[in-house]
């Protein structure tokens, strides 16, 4: 018996929801495996912990959080909480701690699902975005002074250093040629941000040589909107900062029909401490308690804990499971159906009984 303990933090809004459905669908994966056990402890922080003890986990949160082969998060963000409060007290110190450094974010356009994209359907689309995730704009480097004056100044540092440019790098590189296509795209803004963004172009071209198998490109950040929505087969994967990632995966969740879909990981590659995984979408208040989240980006996150942990075949059953029900047409309002959060976690727990499974 393969036996993985998993902290889970399911959090604000529509998380404990979504997180409460994957574990459904990871038990239902472990009897039909029978050789793999998942064993969760539930951790109640977020921002309702906010509220009460003013953090939004205790001080000896990341410590706690260490012995775990991994970590299953909801999301963070609350109406009446702050949202640099609920981010920089919970989801990034945990990124950041525990040196997360690759944000991997597969796109599909699963069967069933329709993209605004013209002449776009299930297959025709399959990036992986590889997202710089310790540093860049999110390094929370910067400061204000004289507030409240008219001279207020407020500035917001963006730090690439050669360690972790190199790193990301090695990372997207190493993806891109596992994948079948072996293309790699490098974004950057190196036009207009001269310092750490040409460094990142220089890295490249550095780290490109150690992959001579991978055909690579440089997009401008900008310009990277217009090839990914005008030609969207033109690219696999795609590495970019921080922030340039952030904004990116959002269009690429755009592109795929819903960011109820859109899964994310952040990865420790040296597997030096737990990574975390993640839907994209974030708490969204304005559905939360009404039983209609789509639990698909948790269970697609769920699928890739399962390749991190070395569960290919769990990981891959999973995620057949999951594309069998959205191409059967079971699938939550966000993506044009009328199923309930329910109805598509048992239909991905039927199909992964099915005997042709
Ligand atoms: C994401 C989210 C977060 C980010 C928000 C919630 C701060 O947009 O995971 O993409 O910007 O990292
Ligand atoms: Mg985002």
């Amino acid at each position: 018996m393969r036996e993985y303990s998993i902290a889970a933090i399911p959090a604000d809004g529509i998380g404990p929801e979504v997180i409460a459905a994957g574990q459904t669908v990871l038990a239902s994966l472990e009897m039909r495996l029978g050789d793999v056990k998942f064993t969760f402890e539930n951790f109640n922080w977020g921002s309702d912990y906010y509220r009460k003890h003013g953090v939004m986990m205790p001080s000896d949160g990341l410590e706690q959080l260490k012995k775990f082969d991994a970590i299953y998060f909801g999301a963070v963000g609350a109406p009446n909480v702050p949202d640099h409060v609920t981010l920089w007290g919970l989801r990034l110190p945990i990124c950041q701690s525990f040196d997360q450094y690759a944000n991997v974010r597969p796109t599909k356009i699963l069967p069933g699902i329709t993209s605004p994209l013209r002449n776009c359907g299930a297959g025709d689309l399959d990036w992986v975005i590889v997202r710089e995730n310790s540093e860049g704009e999110y390094s929370g480097h910067g400061g204000r002074a004289h507030r409240g004056l008219p001279e207020e100044v407020g500035t917001e540092v963006a730090i690439f250093t050669r360690v972790g440019v190199t790193r990301i790098m090695r990372y997207a590189f190493r993806l891109a040629q596992s994948r079948p296509r072996k293309l790699l795209t490098v974004v950057t803004k190196s036009n207009a941000q001269r310092h750490g963004m040409v460094m990142w172009d220089e890295i490249a071209c550095e780290v490109a040589e150690q992959f001579p198998a991978v055909t690579w490109d440089k997009m401008l950040v900008d310009a990277m909107t217009v090839r990914m929505t005008l030609k969207p087969r033109s690219l696999d994967t795609i590495v970019a900062t921080n922030l340039h990632a952030d904004i990116l995966s959002d269009l690429a969740g755009a592109l795929a029909g819903s960011l109820g879909v859109a899964p994310t990981a952040n990865i420790d590659p040296e597997r030096r401490f737990p990574s975390m995984f993640e839907p994209i979408h974030g708490s969204a208040f304005d559905i939360a308690g009404k039983g209609i989240a789509n639990p698909v980006a948790a269970f697609w996150t769920a699928a890739q804990m399962l390749d991190h942990l070395g569960e290919r075949e769990g990981s891959s059953r999973l995620m057949r499971a999951v594309e069998r029900v959205t191409g059967a047409g079971i699938l939550t309002p966000d993506v044009g159906g009328s199923a309930t959060t329910l109805d598509v976690t048992e239909a991905v727990c039927d199909a992964l009984h099915s005997s042709n499974f």
